[in-house]
Formats: C-alpha cells, structure tokens, sequence
C-alpha cells in the first residue's frame, strides 16, 4: 500500500511527462518526423565541444580514485570555487567556495533548500504561471505553495497582489526568470519593487522571508536583454542553478545552489543544506560532472539556435492570428488558446501530431505553452498544421 501523499502525486502526475510519453509512442507510429512534439524543455542542441573535451581529459588524465569517489556533500572544493569566482567575475559579486553547494540540478537544489527553510505549515509563494514541480518541491517537506494571481498583458509578477498574500507564515518565495512557461524576464524595476516589498514585510511582521531565484534559464537570453542578478536587490536571496538548459546536460542532473553570507543565519543555512544534500540521498551532485564544470563553467550552448527557433515560431503564430508575449528568455511560447478551455485546443492539435502543453499544468489556465528546444525542421513543418488550427478556431482564412 502506498503513501496517502503519493496517491495524490501519482493521481495528479505530471502531464508534460504523460505527453513525452505519448509523443514517444506517436513517433513509433507516425514516424518521428511525423510528430511535432513541443511538450518537453529538453534541449536539442547538442553540449559544447568543451564538454566532450573535458570528459575526455577527466578520464584519461586524472586519477580514477578521485574523479568518482566521495568527496565533501557541498561538492569538490576547487569547483565550488571556480563557480564562485565566475559569478564574481560576471555579477560583481564576493562570493567565496562555500556560498556554492554543488546539487542534482536545480531540482536537487530546490529540494535541499526547503528541506533547509521549511516547517510543517510554512506558506511559499511564487507567481503564476509556474513551473509545476513546485508543488512537490514544497509539499514534499510539507509546506504549503501559494500562487499569486498572473498579470496577463505583461506576465511580469502581480506585485500589488503579492504584497497582500505576505503572512506571518510566509517563510519563502520562489522567482524564475527567465520564466517558464512564459519566456518573460523580470525587469529591474520589478526586482527593486519586489525586494522593497518583502524588506518592509519583514519588518513589519518581524520574520525572514527567503527569495529563492530558481534560474537555470539564465544564460538563456535573446535580444540583448539583461537578466539582473537577484542576489544584488534583497540580502534574503538563495540562488537555485542548473547545468541542464545552459550546457544541454539535462540528464546528468549537475546545478547549485548559492547561499551568500548576507542571507540571515548564513552560517546555519549553509551547514543544514549540506546535511539536506546527504540526508535526501543525494550525498552529492554527480562527481564526474563536477569535474566537467569545473572546466566549462564559461562555457555555453549556441543560444543563435533557440533565437532562431524563437523567430521563426513567434513570427509563424502571430501571422495566423494567434496572440502571444514575445518571449525575451529561456525557450518557450506562452500562446493564448484560442478558446476558453485550452485542454480542447490541445486535444485539437494532436490530430496533426502537434504535442503542447495546457497552460492549467502552470496554474494559468486559457493558456498552452509551446517549447521550442526542438530542431528548426520540426518547427517549419508544424507551422502548416498551426495555420488549420488557426483556420479551425478562428473560423476564417489566415
Ligand atoms: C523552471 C524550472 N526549474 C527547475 C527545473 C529543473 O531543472 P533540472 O533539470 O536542473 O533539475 C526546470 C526544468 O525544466 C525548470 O523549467
């Protein structure tokens, strides 16, 4: 017999895994090139060579011993440090080797700060629309994930509607921008606001309220657009990184964490994440791929890919009627389903073969979102099967 908890976390299981799935099965039948499967962030370009390399030189150079046994649960020492200095170096930071805990990806490192932060009973916030995960990353240690309603002509947070939600049980927040699902990148402005908000909250209400920044879309940036470093706005800041997206090694589960020694009780902070790391079962992040990180840590995927993709799908959508924010980050489309509930506009697009995600999986629904990690070929091929459904909706001739 199973735990009541999980009845609740299999009955409600993650529908974008459910359409990986489906898509796996669709492609058997069809024919991959047949199928326009838009559901998963996994990349689909490939790691830098530097990566290749670095295994390479990891294997045949270091000592075997080393490179695949334990080592301290916050990770190698002389990688931490190579994180730490390239943040420096990059965000005029002063962080030092044990601000960084190397983790499984950002997923790992969520896990390990509410392990961290979290009592029974303890109300996180983020803002909707969401990456679903959440809900687990903070219920899994009992805590209670509360979402802020959506600003839906920006998708920047709704700050005055967060101001009122800040209790005296809030003990964290949950950012991520670049966003997913919408692609928006929040704004200076917006961070200065929201860091004014919970300074003053804090003060009134006599609490410390965590800003956990889950960010592992940060390098994925298009324009020329700026994402600020949190760090920098409101001292309570915990970083959340990942590998995964910004060197294409999702499955090798690599990321950190960031806890700076302004964050109140650093030092307690710090020590208790390192137990977390060990006592969920982690005990470290992946050995060899710390390795490899502390060798690429400048290193970075062809984002001209995703731009590119980004383009060609954004421009393709619009012309056919479809509404949609111009993502600035990250690599998804957060489109406007052309009918109220947009569970009937994916079940629609599935008879062309076109895999999207509705938008209730983000707590935002009326909304699909469409990731475009996926080969130029398939986007161009799926643009015709878009132009019909824009047909079928919207009842007329694009
Ligand atoms: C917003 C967000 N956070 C966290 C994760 C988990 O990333 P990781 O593979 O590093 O665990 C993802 C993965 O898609 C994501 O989109």
């Amino acid at each position: 017999m199973i735990a009541e908890k999980m009845k609740s976390y299999v009955e409600n299981s993650s529908v974008i895994r459910a359409m990986f799935e489906e898509g796996g099965k669709m492609a058997a039948v069809y024919g991959a090139e047949n199928v326009y499967d838009f559901s998963l962030g996994n990349p689909n370009v490939a790691a830098p060579v530097e990566v290749r390399q670095a295994i390479e030189e990891i294997i045949t150079g270091e000592d075997p011993v080393m490179v695949h046994g334990y080592m301290s649960n916050a990770g190698f020492e002389d990688v931490r440090t190579a994180v730490a200095n390239s943040l420096n170096r990059r965000f005029d930071t002063a962080f030092h080797e044990e601000n960084i805990i190397m983790t499984v990806g950002a997923a790992g490192g969520m896990n390990v700060i509410f392990r961290t932060i979290l009592n029974p009973g303890d109300e996180v916030l983020t803002f909707a629309p969401y990456f679903g995960e959440y809900r687990a990353y903070v219920s899994n240690y009992d805590g209670i994930l509360k979402a802020v309603e959506p600003d839906t002509d920006t998708f920047q947070p709704n700050l005055e509607k967060f101001e009122e939600m800040i209790t005296g049980r809030t003990k964290a927040v949950i950012v991520n921008s670049p966003n997913n699902p919408t692609g928006v990148v929040y704004s200076e402005d917006t961070l200065i606001k929201l860091a004014d908000i919970l300074r003053r909250k804090q003060e009134e209400l006599q609490t410390v309220i965590y800003l956990v920044t889950d960010e592992p879309y940060r390098e994925l940036a298009y324009d020329g657009v700026a994402v600020p470093f949190v760090t920098k706005y409101y001292e309570n800041t915990i970083v959340g990184y990942s590998f995964s997206k910004s060197l294409s090694l999702p499955g090798e589960r690599i990321g950190y964490l960031v806890i700076p020694d302004q964050v109140s009780d650093s030092e307690q902070v710090i020590a208790a994440a390192n137990v977390a790391n060990r006592i969920l079962g982690y005990v470290n992040a992946p050995s060899l791929f710390q390795r490899v990180i502390g060798k690429c840590i400048d290193a970075k995927v062809d984002v001209q890919f995703y731009d590119k993709n980004r383009r060609t799908l954004y421009d393709g959508l619009k012309k056919f009627g479809f509404s949609c924010i111009k993502p600035e980050g990250a690599f998804y489309l957060f489109v406007k389903s052309p009918v109220e509930d947009e569970k009937v506009f994916v079940e629609a697009a599935k008879k062309y073969h076109i895999l999207i995600v509705p938008g209730s999986s983000f707590a935002c629904p009326g909304y699909v979102r469409i990731a475009y990690c996926v080969s130029l070929d398939t986007i161009v091929n799926a643009l015709p099967y878009f132009e019909k459904l824009a047909q079928e909706f919207f009842g007329r001739n694009v």
